[in-house]
């Protein structure tokens, strides 16, 4: 089976190019630029080269649309246990979501329950997702029980596909780990050559300052962001980088939310450290006053770090051109209102933690080429390219080249459409944006040669989406 993708403008992370898109099977045979390399001798030899019929079995117009590299979320949690309950999304609706908006690849955590085997966790997460997903998937794993077995394990896991481990300076008795459990894991990672990725909020100041909210009375959502101030954010951020560098071990800062944690990355890159960070679209496009919204509308906002004031927003959009914040990922989480945001009505520590998005990152970056803080360019590689490097896909995925999955997404950026929780296809009864008019949307989105989504239309299926065993950072200064 080969496909032609013709007429449209080819993007990726180092520039654009009107190219014609040959896809032989699963993977990308050829980019014809056009002009005298679409002749029809040019193309003969290409599917000659690729071992295919000299006429594509399905030819597909982009014409005025741009041909990108299917989007890689490196930071999703489906079906995943918080707060006695569970994020809404299966494998199977989330990856549909996701192939909605442009996304081909997610990396969604393992959870180690305390007292659990990493092995066992990881057994665990292949039974929720294998034969589910619509869209490759990896995994990475959350350690919350630091041991000399789990230490141990952690060389299994990178011989199963999984080399990045997260771990938590926030959530005390939950995934809460000390210093010292995080230096040894770090020196593992050191030994391994594993990406350490931190939760880096002071969870033992934060939950004072919680408990002195909640006994004062000051139970309504927008206490969650004011009991995590963005300073703590900033702290942990600086502890995490030093005991990175006293072990020796890359780091990536996950859901970066505020300008000192940004500041601290920024200055330990300038000094050649091998640290990275991701922020979120959330982060991006809403504030604190969205937590302060009333009757407890503001819920639906709460997620860890908080959502911070505008000047946070503008500090992350200038890291987003610096590159020190090198990935955007949704920190997909998703809890519905009226059943599970409800359980902290009357305690905001009680919501569970997390802010639907798998479906909309890359129409809300997109709006950023739109708005000029960002590039075309760089919409591709924080999206796509970068996130492939530094979780170990590259060059497989996240770029348009002859070998690589054909991972493919046509996009018009001339399509306008509203976000709303009554058109999107996350299993989640509000939309964190709802009404925002976004310029630009997925026209065709392909997941290794097959078309699973066109035209608005699911035409994938379950099933489809294979497991990813990555290899280690691609990404390392
Ligand atoms: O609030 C959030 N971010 N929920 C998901 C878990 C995490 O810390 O990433
Ligand atoms: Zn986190
Ligand atoms: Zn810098
Ligand atoms: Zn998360």
């Amino acid at each position: 089976m080969s496909t032609l993708i013709s007429g449209g403008t080819v993007v990726t992370a180092t520039g654009t190019l009107d190219a014609d898109v040959l896809i032989v099977g699963e993977k990308i045979a050829a980019v014809l630029a056009r002009g005298e390399a679409t002749d029809a001798a040019t193309f003969a030899a290409a599917t000659a080269a690729a071992d295919a019929e000299p006429e594509a079995d399905m030819l597909i117009d982009a014409s005025g649309k741009y041909v990108i590299p299917g989007g890689i979320d490196a930071h999703t949690h489906m079906e995943m246990p918080f707060g006695g309950t569970f994020s809404v999304d299966t494998f199977e609706t989330g990856t549909k979501a996701a192939a909605h908006g442009g996304t081909t690849t997610i990396i969604d955590f393992a959870v180690q329950a305390k007292g659990t085997s990493l092995l066992a966790t990881l057994d665990k997460w292949h039974e929720k997702a294998d034969g589910n997903c619509a869209i490759d998937y990896g995994f990475h794993m959350i350690v919350s029980d630091v041991n000399d077995a789990t230490l141990k394990e952690m060389e299994s896991c990178i011989g199963g596909g999984v080399t990045s481990f997260k771990m938590f300076m926030a959530y005390p008795g939950v995934f809460y780990a000390t210093d010292g459990e995080i230096l040894l894991a770090m020196q593992q990672a050191q030994r391994t050559g594993a990406t350490i990725m931190m939760h880096a909020e002071n969870g033992i100041a934060i939950d004072q300052l919680v408990a002195q909210a909640l006994a004062a009375g000051r139970t309504d959502p927008v206490n969650h962001g004011l009991t995590r101030p963005p300073e703590l954010e900033g702290e942990a951020t600086s502890r995490a980088i030093t005991l990175a560098k006293v072990a020796g071990c890359p780091l990536y800062i996950v859901h970066l939310s505020a300008a000192q944690a940004l500041a601290a990355v920024a200055e330990a890159r300038d000094a050649g450290q091998n640290v990275f960070a991701e922020t979120c679209p959330q982060y991006l496009y809403l504030t604190l006053d969205d937590l302060a919204r009333p009757d407890f509308e503001g819920a639906k906002f709460i997620a860890s770090p908080p959502l911070r004031t505008a000047d946070h927003g503008k500090a992350l959009w200038r890291g987003l051109r610096t590159n020190d914040l090198a990935v955007v990922s949704t920190d997909h989480c998703p809890f519905c209102f009226k059943e599970q945001k409800e359980l902290g009505r009357g305690d905001f520590s009680k919501v569970p933690n997390g802010i639907p998005g798998v479906e909309h990152r890359m129409d809300l970056l997109h709006q950023g080429v739109v708005s000029g803080e960002i590039s075309l360019q760089r919409w591709v590689e924080t999206c796509s390219t970068t996130p492939a490097r530094m979780f170990g896909l590259y060059p497989r995925k996240g770029v348009i080249a002859p070998g690589a999955d054909a991972d493919i997404v046509i996009y018009d950026p001339a399509a306008t459409q509203t976000l709303s929780a009554a058109t999107h296809h996350m299993n989640v009864d509000y939309s964190a944006y709802e009404g925002m008019q976004i310029t630009g949307k997925v026209a065709v989105t392909l997941s290794r040669g097959r078309v699973v989504v066109a035209d608005g239309e699911f035409r994938g299926s379950p099933g489809h989406g294979t497991f990813l065993s990555r290899g280690l950072n691609q990404y390392l200064i």
